[in-house]
């Protein structure tokens, strides 16, 4: 080919590249002004300077503002759900593989959430991951909030290919990340939120106990700049009627009423919320308590078990048992109401209620190690009806928190 009929052949193509792009440009601008006049789905993302794809927030994936999700009931559900299982997620901890240590049944993992007045958008960890695309998302609390994170973590990974995800731990926190994304999703152990002598993640006391109700600094700096966070604290309070605690002089321990100590902790954090969280940049999420089942006469009345061998949730409307404190609900319900828009409460704890068969009980672990046979045979004492298997009750809190989320995103474009 001479020169000449090169540079031709070049101009050639770039004349057809160029009206393969306008057409695509002329295309989408098209598609785009129908889309947003049909108002059927709503595009976001798209004026970032950054390439990011877009996030496709559809009409299913809208929950109606009017709607109180945690109103509802639990339905038979084995098409869609469990949403992953304990062989493949390999981020699940001992404590909640309850198959994988011995559970003979599992319906507890077939059951899904029907808000009364509405339906919870349909779990997408792709567009998950593109609404948390370049941001952090923390989960601060006990080991019922480190279930939690590994649902979520559960949920999300298996869209995300092995080279493209880590997982690892510094102490107190365990941090996992989606590469590409660049997505982190975290979990900071801090069972008061605010400073006690129990934060070191593993090394803990139990029994022994004492919190420094107005300290929280030492926790608080790592939260900074974090763009979602997620709090829960509700069962290292509940041990006994009266907790140790120290307010100023950390020298002075004094026993304080748990509802007392606990709205002091609660102040201290929202204060700490008020001064440093930027709604604009930033969203927290206050999770009620999850609640406990020790005593099957709560639901049975007359039998003299646990939660050990329940095998469906309970059906009254609005069973409470008492695992759920009401001074409790009503503390976080005026904090988190004064500080008004800059924290959502996540209200699981009537949903939560229902699922008495959602319990590790015999089927987690003791102080670290699972139960010996001879520990399995005696439920009343050693079954465990706090925290939950895991595919299980925690995902549906996930499921709740990723379709606020959603809703965050479109609202605001966050
Ligand atoms: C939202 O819920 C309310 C109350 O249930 C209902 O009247 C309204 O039609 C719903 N809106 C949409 C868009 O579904
Ligand atoms: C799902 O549940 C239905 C109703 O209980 C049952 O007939 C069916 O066998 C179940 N399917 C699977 C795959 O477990
Ligand atoms: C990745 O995300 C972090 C926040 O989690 C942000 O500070 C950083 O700028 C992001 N990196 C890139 C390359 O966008
Ligand atoms: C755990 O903490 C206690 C008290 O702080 C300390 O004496 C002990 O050495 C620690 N154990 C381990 C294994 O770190
Ligand atoms: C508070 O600490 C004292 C001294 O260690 C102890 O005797 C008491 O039982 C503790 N109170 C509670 C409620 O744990
Ligand atoms: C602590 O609890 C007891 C018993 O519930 C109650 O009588 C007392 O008034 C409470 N004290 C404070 C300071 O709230
Ligand atoms: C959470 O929901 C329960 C059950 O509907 C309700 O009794 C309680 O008042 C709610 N808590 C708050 C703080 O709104």
């Amino acid at each position: 080919m001479s020169k000449q009929a090169s540079a031709d052949s070049r101009m050639i193509q770039s004349f057809f590249q160029l009206v393969l792009i306008s057409l695509l440009v002329i295309g989408s601008a098209r598609w785009i002004l129908d889309e947003l006049k049909s108002n059927k789905s709503r595009i976001f993302n798209l004026y970032g300077f950054k390439q990011k794809p877009a996030v496709f927030v559809t009409k299913d994936d809208q929950l109606n503002e009017s709607c109180n999700v945690f109103e509802g009931q639990w339905v038979w559900d084995n098409v869609s759900y469990p949403l992953y299982t304990e062989e493949s997620c390999p981020y699940l901890v001992k404590q909640t593989t309850c198959q994988r240590n011995g559970r003979p049944d599992s319906s507890y993992q077939n059951w899904r959430w029907q808000p009364s007045e509405c339906d919870l958008p349909r779990f997408d960890a792709l567009k998950l991951l593109d609404v948390l695309r370049d941001k952090r998302l923390m989960f601060i609390g006990d080991s019922v909030q480190r279930s939690t994170f590994e649902s979520m973590i559960c949920m999300v990974q298996s869209v995300i290919p092995d080279n493209k995800k880590s997982f690892h731990r510094r102490s107190p926190m365990k941090i996992f990340k989606a590469e590409e994304y660049n997505v982190s999703i975290e979990y900071y152990w801090a069972p008061f939120i605010v400073e006690s002598i129990s934060d070191h993640a593993t090394n803990h006391t139990v029994h022994k106990r004492l919190v420094n109700l107005d300290a929280i600094e030492k926790h608080s700096k790592s939260w900074e700049g974090v763009d979602v966070l997620v709090f829960e604290s509700y069962v290292w309070w509940m041990h006994q009627p009266k907790i140790n605690a120290t307010c100023g002089d950390t020298s002075k321990v004094q026993e304080y009423n748990v509802t007392t100590a606990y709205k002091m902790a609660l102040e201290t954090w929202a204060k700490w919320l008020e001064k440093k969280i930027n709604p604009v940049k930033q969203r927290v999420f206050f999770t009620s308590m999850s609640p406990t089942h020790l005593w099957s006469w709560e639901w049975n009345p007359g039998s003299d078990g646990t939660c050990y061998n329940e095998l469906y949730p309970i059906d009254k409307p609005s069973y409470w048992g008492t695992g759920s404190n009401q001074d409790i609900m009503k503390i976080v319900g005026d904090v988190v109401n004064r500080v008004g828009d800059k924290v959502t409460l996540l209200n699981i704890t009537q949903l939560s209620e229902y699922r008495k068969d959602g319990h590790t009980t015999v089927y987690g672990e003791r102080r670290g190690k699972l139960l010996t046979k001879e520990q399995r045979a005696d439920p009343k004492n050693y079954g465990d009806c706090i925290h939950w298997c895991l595919p299980g009750v925690p995902d549906t809190w996930n499921e709740i928190l990723y379709a606020y989320l959603l809703r965050s995103h479109r609202n605001n474009n966050f």
